[in-house]
């Protein structure tokens, strides 16, 4: 299956859930109201893949990543690491809340997939 269908209704706030996508790992993450004034107050000057929020999230609530370190292709363990998001325990790679690399190894943030949102459901691909 080229998509993949998900019911947004089932993810609690502040919940992560992992599904498959053409066989690989896609992180969605329902924010919080924190959590995305976190992602916002970040100066993104100071990141090494600068990219705002809103470039990332197509709905703040909702963050849609690859679930692919963008270092060496591990897969990162929510909820860890040094910036309240995702951690890579191969080489000790730091996600933020919005999936931006912010230590570590990886050279990028972790990757947005095709998507689209409409109301609870979410299709990806
Ligand atoms: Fe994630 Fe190396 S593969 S830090």
């Amino acid at each position: 299956l080229a998509k993949v269908e998900v019911d947004l209704s089932a993810i609690p706030e502040g919940k992560n859930v992992v599904v498959k996508w053409r066989g690989k790992p896609i992180f969605i993450r329902h924010r919080t109201a924190a959590e995305i004034a976190e992602a916002n107050a970040v100066n993104i000057s100071e990141l090494r893949d600068p990219q705002l929020d809103s470039a990332r999230a197509q709905q703040p609530e909702w963050l849609v990543m690859l679930g692919i370190c963008t270092h060496l292709g591990c897969v990162p363990i929510g909820d860890a690491g040094d910036y309240g998001g995702w951690f890579c325990p191969c080489h000790g790679s730091h996600y933020d809340i919005s999936g931006r690399i912010r230590k570590g190894p990886a050279p990028l943030n972790l990757e947005i997939p095709e998507h689209v949102i409409d109301g609870d459901k979410l299709v990806i691909g």
